[in-house]
């Protein structure tokens, strides 16, 4: 499928305060966030013409930004406002949204105090992380070679772009093994979470999920626990260590992306999509349109 680059699609991009044409919000190679990859980033969905918790999103992106020792210069309400408006300026009702900071060119070598810091917001259309067709059946998971940093080496609890390359190393690797993502393990060998999505497992009718101590305690995730418990579910967060998968028998992932998507296998663990994930997938869709269309 010949799918067009990203730099080439239509329409607006919210760039340091002024919409401009999408071709171009272009930034010089000299660039710090491109080096040094001092650059945060959010990843939200609009379902029905309203981002599904945007004022969290704008939250972690500002905190976010001050873990990796910057502020953004725009406040949680303007970057709200300027989300808002770029959704309704691109036409779309459904729809992913990329807000992106990071340090400009002013200075080039690994300190960069005096830098500017950069803000610019994306919009486009992204329907499903996953294959629509594999989803409902279970995504099929690889085990990561890479860990989840301890938080002492790396700043965990940011969305850094940083983070991200070991994400897609084993997203890479898993792809050309023919699974779907990749399960990673942190630096103690416990289950940590996929390439970009928080994972859950389900036993004896109770939800076991690690604890979020390396890695992003995903919105979708927090959103899912609050889900199970309205049904009555038990949610246990814990370490969970990879001799206890095959005692699992359903498993998923959360994340804003991937939303809730049933997993089927885990290298050699078979999981079924059973009832609790099925529920979840179904509650999750429903909490996240707007509360007006809900209530028609
Ligand atoms: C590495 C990683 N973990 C977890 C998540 C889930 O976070 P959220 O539910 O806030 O999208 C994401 C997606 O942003 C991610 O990239």
């Amino acid at each position: 499928m010949a799918s067009v680059p990203f730099d080439q699609l239509e329409g607006e991009i919210w760039f340091n305060g002024a919409f401009v044409p999408w071709k171009d919000a272009k930034i010089h190679v000299l660039t710090h966030g491109l080096h040094y990859a001092s650059a945060v980033f959010e990843g939200e969905r609009a379902y029905g013409g309203e981002i599904f918790k945007l004022t969290e999103h704008t939250e972690r992106l500002h905190t976010s930004g001050e873990i990796l020792g910057f502020k953004i210069p725009y406040s949680v309400a303007e970057i709200d406002q300027a989300c808002t408006e770029l959704l309704k300026r691109q036409g779309f009702t459904d729809a992913y949204v990329r807000p992106i900071a990071w340090r400009g060119s002013e200075m080039m070598g690994v300190s960069a105090q005096q830098s500017r810091i950069n803000l610019a917001i994306a919009i486009w259309q992204w329907p499903s992380y996953f294959k629509p067709e594999e989803r409902m059946k279970g995504i099929r998971l690889d085990i990561a070679e890479y860990r989840r940093p301890d938080p002492r080496t790396a700043p965990s609890r940011s969305k850094a772009a940083g983070l991200y390359m070991i994400c897609t190393l084993s997203k890479h690797r898993a792809e050309e093994r023919g699974y779907a993502d990749a399960l990673m393990l942190d630096w103690r060998d416990q289950v940590a979470e996929a390439t970009g999505a928080n994972v859950f497992f389900v036993k004896d009718g109770k939800i076991h999920t690690p604890t979020p101590d390396c890695f992003l305690d995903g919105i979708t995730r927090r959103t899912v626990i609050d889900l199970a418990k309205r049904r009555g579910y038990e949610v246990i967060e814990r370490a969970i260590m990879p001799d206890e998968l095959d005692s699992f028998e359903q498993c998923f992932l959360t994340g804003t992306a991937a939303e809730v998507t049933p997993v089927s296998e885990i290298g050699p663990h078979s999981f079924t999509v059973g009832e609790i994930a099925r529920n979840l997938v179904n509650d999750y869709m429903a909490e996240v349109q707007p509360k007006q269309a809900a209530a028609e």
